[in-house]
């Protein structure tokens, strides 16, 4: 393949390590990203990192006159779409913008697609998709049944591009389940460097640990699970980053859409996050309980053998590389500040 690629939220945490494996096997990256969680130097990190650069256009994925002069100029093989908004507690205390960038985004994109006459889309699903009852380990075939604004986003936009591609059998879809993404670049390069505070475990533990915010609060210690603290299946952003070129090959082969959990199929509390946290990187992480967070489930993981049979992906790197990554990329890109130095 020596096609181009469009990226949407290619400077993002998981656009830009798949922008980074589809520059170092050859590929043309081009991407949108408006720099509203990412920042303007992704694009020369990658370049030192694969010695290729992609082309950066800043623009808004609901721009569809920007999105037409990108894809009119470039006529992309293929679309990977991430860009949009991904806090869950914001998505509920304003689902207009969610609503607006995940669903009207997404509709934008594909218009501008459909007139182009490009069909092959990567779409960035989350395991948020699934129903808070349903049995672990969650399958595709699980049940859906989104509990939170965000989830309702991601269902909505695939039950369009279900839509669409039932309307138009030539175009060709994946839609990513992803679980908990962590990690950074092995280079440290690249990782998660989110504009505002950080929602997520992973970056709230780098800070805890680093000595630079409170002791990490572990939301919940009554859960029941087995260590009474809420249990997730986090995988290596590299590994899910591989995931994305494995369903790209599979898009090669088959029409339709096609939906994969992206998971390692283990789960992992967070206070044996916080163990591995220790093993990998030396540094006790300083802890206190509190009350559970709104909105959590106690537990949920992935079964990923789907992925495994039909695109011959897994996920390979362990909890310890997990952290070891990420606190890697927090000293190097020194979190605890923003990009324009303003303290977090
Ligand atoms: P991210 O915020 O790091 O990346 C998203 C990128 O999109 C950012 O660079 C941001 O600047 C850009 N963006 C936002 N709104 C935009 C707009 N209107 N126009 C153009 N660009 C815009 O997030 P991420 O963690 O890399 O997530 C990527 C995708 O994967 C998102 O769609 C997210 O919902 C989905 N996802 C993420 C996770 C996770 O835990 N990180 C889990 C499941 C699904
Ligand atoms: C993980 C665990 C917390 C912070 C969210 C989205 C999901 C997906 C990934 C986009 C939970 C606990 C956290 C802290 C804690 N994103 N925790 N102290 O909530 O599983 O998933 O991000 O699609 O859609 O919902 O991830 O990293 O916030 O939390 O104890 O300071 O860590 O309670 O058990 P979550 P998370």
């Amino acid at each position: 393949m020596s096609e181009c690629f469009l990226v949407t939220g290619g400077t993002g945490y998981i656009g830009s390590h798949v922008c980074a494996l589809l520059l170092a096997a050859g590929r043309d990256v081009v991407i949108l990203d408006d720099l509203s969680n990412s920042s303007a130097d992704v694009p020369e990190r990658l370049e030192s990192i694969s010695g290729r650069k992609p082309l950066f256009y800043c623009g808004d994925v609901r721009d569809a006159a920007r999105l037409a002069e990108i894809v009119s100029a470039h006529k992309p093989e293929y679309v990977l779409h991430f860009a949009g908004l991904k806090a869950v507690g914001e998505s509920g205390r304003n689902p207009l913008a969610y609503y607006d960038v995940n669903v009207g985004g997404t509709i934008t994109l594909l218009r501008v697609l459909q007139r182009y006459g490009i069909r092959r889309f990567v779409f960035s699903s989350s395991a948020t998709v699934y129903a808070p009852d349903a049995v672990m380990p969650l399958t595709e075939e699980s049940p859906l049944g989104p509990y939170n604004p965000y989830g309702r986003t991601k269902y909505t936009v695939e039950r369009v591009l279900l839509d669409l591609a039932a309307g138009d059998p030539s175009w060709r879809v994946a839609l990513l389940r992803y679980f908990n993404p962590v990690g950074a670049h092995a280079s440290g390069l690249l990782g998660e460097k989110p504009q505002g505070e950080p929602n997520n475990l992973m970056p709230r533990l780098c800070a805890a640990a680093a000595g630079a915010t409170p002791p990490l609060t572990v939301f919940g210690t009554d859960y029941p699970t087995r260590d009474g603290s809420g249990v997730r299946d986090y995988l290596h952003v590299t590994d899910l980053a591989l995931g994305h070129l494995r369903a790209v090959e599979r898009l090669e082969q088959a029409a339709g859409v096609h939906t994969y959990n992206l998971g390692t199929g283990t789960g992992l509390s967070v206070l044996e996050l916080i163990a591995a946290f220790q093993a990998a990187v030396g540094i006790a992480a300083p802890w206190t309980a509190c009350p559970r967070r709104a909105g959590d489930l106690a537990e949920y993981y992935s079964s990923p053998a789907k992925a495994e049979r039909e695109l011959g992906w897994k996920a390979e790197k362990t909890a310890e590389d997990m952290c070891r990554d990420a606190w890697a990329f927090y000293l190097k890109a020194g979190c605890a500040r923003n990009p324009d130095g303003e303290s977090k």
